[in-house]
């Protein structure tokens, strides 16, 4: 991502680091495959209030102000609209211009003792909170508050050591029912020639579940793997976008490439968790799994 910035006041240089690490992971989870920027004005209480009643008729300070380019139509954030996006092509600086961003650098700090984190976790989240607007995310209805902070949380988890979201119940085990469904998956797994059983655990923006499991052939090529199974059921009834999948085997073991091109087609964001009997759970961000991955938007 590449950051206009305008600092009015200065911030900690641990801060900035954090702030442009976690702008770069902004794009790549939300599968935007071109290059973006974006303006970030750091400044005091005093002028961001004077911009928040200039351009939002409310004369209060606040911590972030976001001003996207871009209009997206209800419901739809910048992945779906790559049409959307490149009329805001900058020829000059080869980048997708998303929008303005202004942090108040002293509410920041303020926030971050109030909550008790790290002043770069709350900066990081602050310039995260304010790109998910300029994607057209936000969080005035709960549904769009959900995908809202589940995006936050994907992208601040990647960047910051204390990554507890602000007012989000950090999830560090996917949902139970999840778990169960990509175990009872597992039990369907035709696996004559590796004995080796996997199961997977599909979850749709909407909070639909699709299962799959390994399916495999005397032509050894013709397998299936499990996550792929979960992923083609869940398009062919219409569904394309992912938030999670479990994957349960004998031992924990990460998708093949295969199976992680497949994801990255429809939900480069989405977070992979894998487990097996008696070994915990671990998680990492399918951006981690196919870093620079290959994706629909490369083709246009
Ligand atoms: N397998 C999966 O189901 N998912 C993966 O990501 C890796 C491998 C299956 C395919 C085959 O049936 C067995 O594990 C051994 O390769």
């Amino acid at each position: 991502m590449m950051i206009d910035w305008i600092k009015d006041v200065q911030m900690d240089p641990d801060c900035i680091i954090a702030m442009e690490k976690a702008a770069d992971y902004c794009p790549v989870c939300e599968g935007i495959g071109m290059p973006c920027s974006i303006s970030v004005h750091l400044c005091d209480d005093e002028t961001i209030r004077r911009i928040n009643a200039e351009y939002r008729g409310l004369d209060k300070s606040t911590d972030v102000l976001s001003f996207p380019s871009v209009l997206y139509p209800e419901g739809k954030t910048a992945s779906d609209c790559p049409d959307l996006l490149r009329k805001e092509f900058d020829d000059e600086t080869d980048s997708c211009f998303l929008g303005d961003i202004v942090i108040s650098v002293p509410h920041c700090y303020a926030q971050a003792i109030e909550y008790g984190h790290s002043r770069v976790r709350e900066a990081a989240y602050l310039l995260v909170h304010g790109i998910c607007h300029l994607m057209g995310y936000d969080h005035m209805e709960e549904s769009e508050r959900n995908k809202m902070r589940k995006m936050e949380e994907n992208i601040l988890s990647s960047v910051v050591p204390d990554n507890t979201a602000r007012s989000v119940v950090c999830v560090d085990t996917p949902d139970k029912q999840l778990i169960a469904a990509a175990y009872d998956a597992m039990k369907n797994s035709y696996s004559p020639y590796s004995h080796f059983p996997v199961g997977a655990a599909l979850c749709t923006e909407d909070g639909k579940i699709f299962t799959g499991c390994n399916i495999e052939n005397a032509s050894f090529g013709v397998t299936n793997c499990a996550e792929r199974t979960a992923v083609f059921k869940a398009v062919s009834e219409g569904y394309t976008h992912f938030t999670d999948i479990v994957i349960t085997a004998d031992h924990p073991s990460w998708p093949c490439g295969l199976c992680r091109q497949v994801m990255f087609e429809f939900s480069p964001g989405m977070t992979v968790w894998i487990t097996a009997e008696g070994c915990g759970v671990q998680k990492k961000h399918l951006s981690e799994l196919l870093p620079e991955g290959f994706g629909p938007n490369d083709l246009n």
